[in-house]
């Protein structure tokens, strides 16, 4: 299993923050938003990512990522052109899908809770086929929104409906088989002139190959797609942070966790960051154990 982060877009509707750089390098909290996305995929054990980003920012997610090895993970970098919607760039991934299932997530979503882990681990176990998973909103026209018939059957999925047929959002996070580019390829652009990820889903969901995760209630799925937004995500990630001293979405403790770099690594790293909270609380992890 491969995980894709995409980190395109243009960010206007984030204007002026974005102007000069990626809206994914912008911090939520106390961390780059990217970190969020990727501690997601790390914790569902996936260790080989593609980063995908505009021409003009790939360098700086290159700069702030590396090669990965300082987490125990392998990065790998595209660049999509111009935003042609995240349809597209699956399809530009092809060579780097290869024969392999692949976790897709945007860059700017963020993950939380109780539960979250396990429901996406089970997910990337599956070999073939696709799932999707699905988050009650109450403003649902904002995003896809799957249509639920008998059974909590996924009927359909419609992108930003103006008359949404559930609550049930279809969040930034997509498990696909190999097959994937294959049917992107397949598509044509949406009136927003991007080949859209809801119509990918789609054509696995008329092959019968599409499962729907729902998330829990425990679960935070969080938008990050508004200035008001991104303050109130940062204002969870403290207000939590603070509570219990743990890190939310740090790409260093996980590597930790899951053995993927020695208490020597961990100490190299908290030590460059000891004037923050952030490194504070991984010096204090190597000193625990
Ligand atoms: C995209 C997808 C949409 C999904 C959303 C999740 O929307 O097109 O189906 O619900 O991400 O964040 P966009 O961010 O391109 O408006």
């Amino acid at each position: 299993m491969k995980g894709i982060v995409l980190s395109g877009g243009a960010g206007t509707r984030l204007y002026p923050a974005t102007k000069a750089m990626s809206k994914q390098l912008l911090p939520i909290y106390d961390k780059p938003m990217i970190y969020y996305p990727i501690s997601v995929l790390m914790m569902a054990g996936i260790r080989d990512m593609l980063i995908i980003s505009s021409p003009e920012s790939i360098d700086d997610f290159k700069q702030l990522l590396g090669s990965g090895e300082q987490w125990g993970v392998q990065f790998s970098y595209l660049v999509q052109n111009k935003p042609e919607g995240i349809a597209h760039a699956v399809l530009i991934s092809k060579e780097y899908i290869g024969q392999d299932s692949f976790t897709l997530i945007l860059g700017d979503n963020i993950f939380w809770g109780h539960g979250f882990s396990d429901i996406l681990r089970v997910a990337v176990q599956q070999k073939q086929g696709s799932s999707i998973f699905l988050y009650w909103v109450s403003k649902p026209e904002r995003y896809g929104v799957a249509c639920i018939g008998e059974g909590n059957k996924v009927l359909d999925i419609e992108e930003k409906p103006k008359q949404p047929k559930s609550h049930w959002a279809v969040t930034g996070l997509y498990c696909y088989d190999h097959h994937a580019p294959e049917y992107a390829a397949q598509l044509k652009p949406s009136s927003r002139g991007e080949l859209e990820i809801t119509d990918l889903s789609r054509c696995y969901l008329q092959k019968g190959q599409l499962n729907a995760r729902f998330m829990e209630e425990g679960i935070a799925w969080l938008d990050t797609g508004t200035h008001e937004s991104m303050l109130q995500a940062s204002m969870f990630v403290q207000a939590i942070q603070e509570r219990q001293g743990l890190l939310i979405a740090s790409p260093e403790e996980i590597a930790y966790r899951l053995g993927y770099i020695s208490a020597q690594q961990l100490l190299k790293q908290a030590e460059i960051m000891k004037s923050t909270n952030y490194g504070k609380i991984l010096l204090r992890l190597v000193n625990e154990s």
